[in-house]
């Protein structure tokens, strides 16, 4: 286990997430903990978790002698591409789903740091993906700044998800490339985990990405009949190539980023189909043999995009809604025998 930090869960309410929170501690080798107090460990399963739930209490998690990084897009938040870890084995906190990091954390926190959104419906990740992201550049990668980048958005990349193995991996991962400021991504559904799905798949799927508030368009794009690039860059944790940082994954709507579900798809991949010259970037992570997840690895992906598109602003949180939603139409209930009754939390938590 890496010393340099340990990650909180704080006040996680959908144990799916939490069980991804722990894949995320461990791809970067730091320990994760639970503070609970939303019923998180009433609904554990140590059995899909591979282990115990590692709990924290509040006095531990606000000892003074361990310092805090808030991962948090509150108002006062530096970039995480610029932010530099506290001595002090610190413990990087994540938040709920819906409620974020708690304010107790947030008050007493050496640094908040937020990964910088350039999404219209959508400006939060999944809090595994966020923690993912956070570590990578805290704990594996730091020291690499925001880049001030011209006219970010014309060397923005087209993007193609290549073969998601599972609906809520596709889903999480569709969000994040709204919430990274994607308006259209291509989507190679081989595993049917999208399109001409079951009901209860396609309603999990569509609140993972948030499809509700989420105005990206997924367009069907089979490997072998993909946008026409004139570069291609495939970026993975398996794949041979250099570091991720030092591939230049932009170049515009020319440049087709492929990211592929390596569990899924596997190595059998035929990569000169998606067009020609291909170049491959790979994550490192400090930690070997870890679980392999695909919303963390393409959030760090489209995260490493982010950061080489640089930003107008760098470092300054998206401004906060001045005002509630306001509704001014209700939809009615409908008595099938064929609807599924899904609660609201219950949609919100992913
Ligand atoms: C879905 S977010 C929580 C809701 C969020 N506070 C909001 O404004 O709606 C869940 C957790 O993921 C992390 N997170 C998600 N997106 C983030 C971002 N852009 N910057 C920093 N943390 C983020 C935070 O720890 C947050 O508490």
């Amino acid at each position: 286990m890496d010393s340099r930090a340990r990650l909180v869960g704080d006040g996680l309410e959908n144990p799916a997430n939490a069980y991804a929170l722990r894949d995320a501690a461990a791809m970067f080798g730091v320990p994760c903990l639970f503070r609970d107090g939303r019923g998180l460990a009433g609904r554990w399963s140590a059995e899909r978790a591979g282990g115990p739930l590692d709990m924290i209490d509040n006095t531990e998690l606000l000892d003074p002698s361990t310092p805090l990084v808030a991962v948090e897009n509150a108002p006062g938040a530096t970039s995480v591409f610029g932010t530099a870890l506290p001595a002090g084995r610190p413990s990087v906190v994540v938040g709920n789903e819906r409620l974020g990091v708690r304010p107790d954390v947030l008050r007493s926190a050496a640094r908040c740091v937020q990964i910088p959104m350039a999404g219209r419906g959508v400006n939060t990740l999944n809090v595994a993906s966020a923690a993912a992201v956070a570590l990578h550049y805290l704990v594996a990668a730091s020291g690499r700044r925001t880049v001030r980048g011209a006219r970010p958005e014309s060397r923005r990349p087209a993007v193609l998800l290549l073969g998601p193995g599972d609906h809520v991996e596709a889903g999480s991962t569709l969000r994040s490339a709204a919430a990274f400021g994607w308006q259209t991504v291509g989507l190679d559904d081989r595993a049917k985990v999208w399109w001409g799905t079951p009901r209860p798949v396609r309603t999990e799927a569509r609140a993972a990405a948030r499809s509700s508030r989420n105005p990206l368009r997924v367009v069907p794009m089979p490997a072998e009949r993909p946008v026409p690039a004139r570069r291609v860059v495939v970026a993975g944790l398996r794949v041979a190539g250099p570091p991720l940082h030092r591939v230049d994954l932009t170049g515009g709507p020319e440049t087709l980023l492929v990211i592929p579900d390596e569990e899924a798809t596997g190595p059998a991949e035929e990569w000169r189909r998606l067009g020609s010259p291909v170049e491959f970037a790979r994550l490192e992570l400090p930690a070997a043999d870890v679980p392999y997840r695909y919303r963390l690895v393409a959030a760090i992906v489209l995260a490493e995009v982010a950061r080489q598109l640089g930003s107008r602003s760098p470092g300054r949180p998206a401004p906060a809604p001045r005002h509630r939603p306001r509704y001014d139409s209700a939809l009615a209930l409908v008595d099938s025998p064929d609807a599924e009754l899904v609660s609201v939390a219950e949609l919100e938590s992913y």
